[in-house]
């Protein structure tokens, strides 16, 4: 828990008691307990196996993902009061080895007035205190508590996502362990009259802190504004000058960009490149992260090319990446449940004491054409158990291939020969449970790109699940190669999907009927090659 000698308290934040009895007994809980309290009624159906979740309550971006002490830390927005958004916390999960986690004490709770209404999203970097030890500081953004000194702009009013105007200022605190965190307040108060104005990415370049920070203006376009810092200690962290506006989204509609990152990445030609990640959020197109890529260095402008969509699937939001010990740059996102981020769609996990997954850690490349890769981390092939060696097959019209009878919590290869293929088009149907439901993959040869293509009746008759909804189409990449390769992995609340290494990534929840979950392959004209097909079990990530 959080050391709060060092700050002004506010008036603690009220845990709301949810209306269908499914929240906290009482609001005197602390964050922890009342986790283990909802923990203790959860529902496992679409409980992830192999993707962090808080043990119950409410997940949304990943924060602060850092290497510190040994271990790879975590954070992620939490709600501990309910599987619903709100009462902002930072969440705490940890590993050794990037694969498997285990759950560690609420980090941070809204305790500041300046974050009455929630401790927002962020990021961590380690830095020397004034004695020389290594110490965590991590940047997040207040969001303040309509009404409140802190309340936005006079004409803030109700935004278009439907939340309320509040003050939003970043804020540093610090910490020892990664573990226990010293508030030390606000370090960046931006334009009163901006109410979106958050989710600070710290950096260090030559020798100075540099932050992303995402901003909505008043004229509702969506920005990243660039600060710096010359602190050579995370005392001296609070003292931050503006630098220039790195990026404008040039889509009309797009009025926020949330959870900006910037990180340089070597293409395989030896260019090195920035990229910038954010989440865009649109008044036209469901809110979905972006990515730009460009030449930048310190003191200059960002020339960044068009954006593109950092995943193709419906659930996939805030992603951050951090620096692995071996100098990978590893990314996380959200898997928003139906509807996406700010969805006011049913959750279907909410009603199991849960809400909100990450996906796996994908290591990023960049390629010569400027696109981002984002394959599933190697680490995790540490966790595949039962393998098996489907070896090749022939897909013909008529006749769907069983991979699987059952693959509850799994993983997927298949390599299509596309030379010896006459087919356009195969279809993994990765979720075909007794009653009919599943979600097909379909990959198409031409292209070699990927789509999901909810099949049956995923939604109704599910448990009231929902199928994910259609992937964007995603833009072609020229001629496949000889060889396609696709790996899908299976959880029982989700499905990742990734073409040749990460050249495509596709995330989508799913909401499986009780019973078997088959994995077929087929075809619908011509023939498919298939050089090579293996599953493998998942064992579980939480130990
Ligand atoms: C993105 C986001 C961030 C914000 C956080 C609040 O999903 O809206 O911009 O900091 O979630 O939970």
């Amino acid at each position: 828990m959080t050391h709060p000698d060092a700050v002004e308290h506010a008036d603690p934040v009220e845990p709301r008691d949810r209306a269908d009895g499914a929240g906290p007994g009482t609001a005197l809980d602390g964050p922890d307990t009342s986790v283990a309290r909802l923990a203790g009624r959860r529902r496992d159906r679409w409980y992830p196996q192999a993707h962090i979740a808080a043990r119950a309550g409410w997940i949304n971006d990943p924060n602060g993902l850092v290497h510190f002490g040994g271990r790879y830390h975590v954070f992620f927005q939490h709600n501990p009061y309910g599987a619903e958004w709100g009462h902002m916390h930072w969440g705490h999960v940890s590993s050794a080895d990037l694969v498997t986690w285990r759950h560690e004490p609420i980090a941070m709770a809204p305790e500041l007035e300046a974050e009455a209404g929630g401790v927002f999203s962020g990021s961590a970097v380690v830095a020397p205190d004034a004695a020389g030890r290594p110490t965590l500081a991590v940047f997040y953004t207040g969001h303040g508590r309509p009404g409140s000194a802190h309340e936005g702009a006079e004409d803030g009013g109700p935004r278009p996502d439907g939340r309320a105007a509040a003050r939003q200022v970043q804020c540093l605190a610090t910490s020892a362990d990664g573990a226990a965190f010293t508030k030390r307040g606000v370090v960046i108060e931006g334009p009163r009259v901006m109410t979106d104005f958050r989710d600070p990415k710290v950096w260090r370049s030559e020798n100075r802190w540099y932050m992303v920070v995402g901003a909505g203006t008043p004229d509702a376009h969506a920005e990243v504004w660039l600060y710096s810092c010359d602190a050579a200690t995370v005392e001296g962290m609070a003292d931050w000058r503006f630098e220039r506006v790195l990026h404008r989204d040039p889509e009309p509609g797009v009025y926020m960009a949330e959870c900006p990152d910037f990180f340089p990445l070597t293409r395989p030609d030896g260019r090195r490149r920035w990229v910038l990640v954010y989440s865009a959020m649109s008044s036209r197109h469901p809110s979905a992260s972006r990515y730009v890529v460009g030449a930048w260095a310190p003191g200059r402008p960002f020339e960044a090319g068009r954006p593109r969509p950092c995943d193709d699937g419906p659930s996939y939001y805030a992603p951050q990446t951090m620096r692995a010990s071996d100098g990978r740059r590893v990314v996380l996102g959200w898997m928003p449940g139906p509807g996406g981020p700010g969805s006011a769609l049913p959750q279907p996990a909410a009603d199991d004491g849960w809400c909100g997954q990450l996906t796996v850690p994908r290591a990023l490349a960049l390629g010569d054409d400027d696109t981002l890769r984002a394959a599933p981390v190697r680490e995790l092939e540490a966790l595949r158990t039962a393998t098996r060696n489907l070896g090749a097959l022939v897909l013909e019209p008529g006749r769907r291939v069983r991979l699987a009878e059952d693959l509850p919590v799994g993983e997927v290869e298949v390599e299509i020969d596309t030379v010896s293929s006459t087919a356009r088009r195969v279809r993994l149907v990765v979720d075909s449970t007794p009653d009919g439901g599943s979600v097909g993959i379909d990959v198409d040869l031409m292209s070699g790109r990927a789509g999901l293509a909810g099949r049956g009746a995923p939604d109704a008759g599910r448990g009231g699940g929902s199928a994910p909804g259609p992937t964007t189409a995603g833009e072609a990449c020229g001629d496949a190669a000889d060889r396609l390769r696709l790996r899908v992995l299976l959880d029982r609340g989700s499905v990742e999907v990734f073409c040749d290494d990460g050249r495509q990534a596709i995330s989508a929840t799913v909401f499986p009927a009780a019973g078997p979950r088959a994995v077929e392959l087929g075809v619908d004209r011509g023939t498919a090659a298939i050089a090579r097909a293996r599953t493998h079990r998942i064992s579980p990530i939480f130990r």
